[in-house]
């Protein structure tokens, strides 16, 4: 065993939330369950799940980030952010996001005592992401951040050099297609249009590559990173499959091959719920697209079903 001890963490506190881990072999604390490089684990054997949508999105975000925020199209939520910050990662520690959007984890590591750094190719977003990281200075967030405008394949330019080997943590989420991204408003003749489902017009925002081009950006995203990392750092990377032309992609498994490319191997595969639990019933979330998605038969292939969760991969240096 690798033997990464990192002691029991508490609940994150929030509070409207009540977070907790379902079903999870190591309650909250699975850092010290990591596998060795030469054992890779079984990807069914270390799930648990995460309630991380016991409230809606808009009222996670509500009073703790700006309201511009809402128009980025692929946000984590911000108690997926937490709980992920407060079971890999200690007070006082650096935790990086190198395609931070507006900035969730950066925000829920600064407030959870996180030194959190980012980096984002969209200046809107990144603008964003540091008004923030300003708010929650205002709000008495204990921890701080800072974000860097840029392409994040050079992550080793843009941060700063004193980062080196202090990464406790890596946060992110990769960006894929606008297919279930965005906003609707109806128009006067009784129709809706899409708003807020692009990252923006450039193309060569990774959002917008075909898939194999955003996997080998993500690959060399990592392989810039591994440099900041502590030894006993984790990666995580919150990432679903989706459905192109009606064709289902694992993107989660294609995600772990780009990050085993860049030398990380897969440690757990945890379940973070986009639905909230009441008793034992689950309240679907599903946005518009999503629902719109399963109608159309073209996109939906037959399916019939939407997705309550979200793909927690944890990650390791080999
Ligand atoms: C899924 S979003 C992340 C959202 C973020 N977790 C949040 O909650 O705001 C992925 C982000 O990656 C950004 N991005 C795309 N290509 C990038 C690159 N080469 N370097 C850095 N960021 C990039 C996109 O603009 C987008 O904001």
């Amino acid at each position: 065993m690798r033997g990464i001890e990192r002691g029991r963490r508490p609940l994150p506190a929030h509070p409207d939330d009540s977070e907790r881990t379902i079903g999870s072999r190591h309650g909250f604390a699975p850092r010290s369950h990591y596998s060795s490089a030469a054992q890779p684990v079984s990807e069914t054997s270390l799930l648990s799940v995460w309630t991380t949508a016991q409230r809606s999105s808009r009222a996670q975000r509500s009073g703790r980030y700006v309201a511009e925020s809402m128009a980025h199209p692929g946000k984590m939520l911000p108690a997926v952010a937490r709980h992920a910050i407060a079971a890999y990662s200690r007070p006082g520690e650096v935790v990086l996001d190198p395609m931070c959007g507006i900035g969730t984890t950066l925000v829920e590591a600064a407030h959870l005592g996180r030194q959190a750094v980012g980096i984002e190719y969209e200046p809107r977003w990144a603008d964003l992401a540091r008004r923030n990281l300003g708010l929650a200075a205002e709000q008495g967030a204990s921890g701080a951040g800072e974000v860097a405008t840029g392409d994040a394949r050079a992550a080793g330019r843009l941060l700063d050099a004193s980062y080196r080997g202090r990464v406790a943590l890596v946060l992110t989420s990769p960006p894929y297609g606008a297919v279930t991204h965005g906003h609707v408003r109806p128009t006067p003749q009784g129709r809706v249009v899409k708003q807020d489902h692009r990252y923006s017009t450039d193309r060569a925002n990774l959002a917008h590559r075909p898939v194999r081009a955003l996997l080998e950006g993500f690959t060399q995203i990592l392989v810039g990173c591994r440099a900041f990392l502590t030894a006993d750092a984790a990666v995580v990377v919150t990432v679903r499959p989706f459905r192109r032309n009606g064709e289902l992609v694992d993107f989660p498994s294609l995600v772990t091959a780009a990050a085993r490319d860049a030398g990380l191997v897969l440690a757990e595969r945890n379940v973070a719920l986009l639905a909230g639990v009441r008793g034992d019933r689950l309240v679907a979330r599903a946005s518009f697209f999503a629902l719109h998605n399963l109608r159309s038969p073209h996109r939906s292939a037959g399916v019939r079903h939407v997705r309550a969760h979200e793909d927690v991969l944890v990650l390791v240096p080999r």
